[in-house]
C-alpha cells in the first residue's frame, strides 16, 4: 500500500513516534545517509512558501535524492490538465510528489490516481508536516509528549488548528483550541481528533476565552488570523481575534516553562508580540529547523527507504 500523508492521523500513533525518533536522530547525526540516492520527488507549490520549500529541497539533497521545485501555477494543471492526470504522469517520473494546494480534495485527487506517496505541504485543511516539528519541538524543550497541554489560539477553522487538533490527539497531548465565534474547527475534524485522542489518552477541548484556554497550559501555539486565499473572504479577520493575541499578560497564565510556537511567518503586533516572539519561551527557530529534520524522517517512511 502506497503511504500517503494528506493528513495528520495518516500517521497511527505508532507511525507518529517512529517518524519522531528518527527526526532526532537525523538531527543528532551530521554524518552523510543517503538513503534517496536514485530517486527524485517533485515538490509542487500553488502557493507561497519560504520554510516548506528550503526545508524539503534542502532535506531531499541530504538524503542524496533529486528535488524538483515546481511552482504548481506554471505547470498544465494551472491550464486543463485534471489533478488525476498529472498524478499519473507524475507517478512515471518521480518517487514522491509534496504539494502545497488550495482544498483538501485536491490532494486527496492527486493521491487517489498516485501510484508514489503524496504528502500534504499545506491545504487550506491541514498542515500536518508543521505538526510533526512542533511535536519535535516540543518533546525538545518539555522531554514528553503524551499527556502534555497545547493551547492553540486564533483561526480555529484553519490548517494549523485542524493539523494540532489530530496530529496532537495522535501523541496523547490534551489540546484546547481558542477561537472567536464564527472560527470554529470543522465538526468532522474534532469528532476523528476526539476519537483519536480516546485511544492516546490524549484529549481535545474547543473554548471561547483565551484567559481561561492558556491556564496552566504547557504550550501556546497562534498562526496568521488571514491564510493564504482568505485575503478577501469578506470576513473581519482583526476585531475578533484581538483577545486572542499572545502577549506578555497571556503567557503569565500558563504553566511555569511554558514554551511558545507559530509555525511562522509571523505578524508581529498581531497574532504575536514581538516581547513573546523573541522572549527565552519561544521555540519558533528550533520549530522552524525542525521541518527539515521532521521532514526528511517522514520521507523515510513514506518511500520506505
Ligand atoms: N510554516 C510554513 O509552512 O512556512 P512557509 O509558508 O514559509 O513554508
Ligand atoms: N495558516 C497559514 C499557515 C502558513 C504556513 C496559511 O495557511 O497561510
Amino acid at each position: 500500500m502506497v503511504r500517503h500523508f494528506l493528513r495528520d492521523d495518516d500517521l497511527t500513533p505508532g507511525d507518529q513516534l517512529a517518524v519522531l525518533d528518527l527526526a532526532d536522530r537525523m538531527k543528532a547525526d551530521k554524518l552523510g545517509f543517503t538513503p534517496l540516492t536514485g530517486r527524485s520527488v517533485a515538490t509542487i507549490f500553488e502557493k507561497n512558501s519560504t520554510r516548506t520549500r528550503l526545508s524539503f529541497e534542502v532535506g531531499i539533497n541530504q538524503l542524496g535524492g533529486q528535488p524538483i521545485v515546481i511552482d504548481g501555477r506554471t505547470m498544465q494543471l494551472g491550464r486543463e490538465e485534471t489533478i488525476e492526470d498529472t498524478s499519473r504522469v507524475l507517478s512515471r517520473y518521480v518517487d514522491a510528489v509534496v504539494w502545497r494546494t488550495y482544498a483538501q480534495p485536491r490532494i486527496v485527487a492527486m493521491a487517489s490516481a498516485s501510484r508514489v506517496p503524496v504528502i500534504n505541504a499545506l491545504t487550506d485543511e491541514f498542515h500536518p508536516c508543521q505538526v510533526l516539528a512542533d511535536l519535535q519541538t516540543i518533546r525538545e524543550r518539555l522531554g514528553r509528549l503524551a499527556g502534555v497541554t497545547l493551547t492553540y489560539l486564533g483561526d480555529g477553522a484553519n490548517n494549523m488548528s485542524h493539523s494540532l487538533l489530530l496530529g496532537g490527539a495522535t501523541a496523547g497531548l490534551h489540546v484546547r483550541v481558542a477561537h472567536p465565534e464564527g472560527f470554529a474547527p470543522l465538526p468532522d475534524v474534532l469528532r476523528d481528533a476526539d476519537k483519536r485522542a480516546a485511544g492516546t489518552g490524549g484529549s481535545v477541548t474547543v473554548l471561547s476565552d483565551p484567559h481561561a484556554a492558556v491556564e496552566g497550559t504547557d504550550v501556546l501555539v497562534t498562526d496568521s488570523w488571514t491564510s493564504m486565499g482568505q485575503e478577501n473572504d469578506g470576513k473581519d479577520r482583526v476585531s475578533p481575534f484581538r483577545p486572542f493575541q499572545i502577549n506578555e499578560a497571556l503567557v503569565e497564565r500558563a504553566a511555569p516553562g511554558a514554551i511558545v510556537l507559530h509555525c511562522l511567518p509571523a505578524h508581529r503586533g498581531w497574532e504575536i508580540t514581538d516581547e513573546v516572539l523573541d522572549c527565552p519561551a519561544s521555540a519558533v527557530w528550533d520549530e522552524a529547523e525542525n521541518r527539515l529534520h521532521a521532514q526528511k524522517a517522514l520521507l523515510m517512511w513514506a518511500v520506505g527507504v
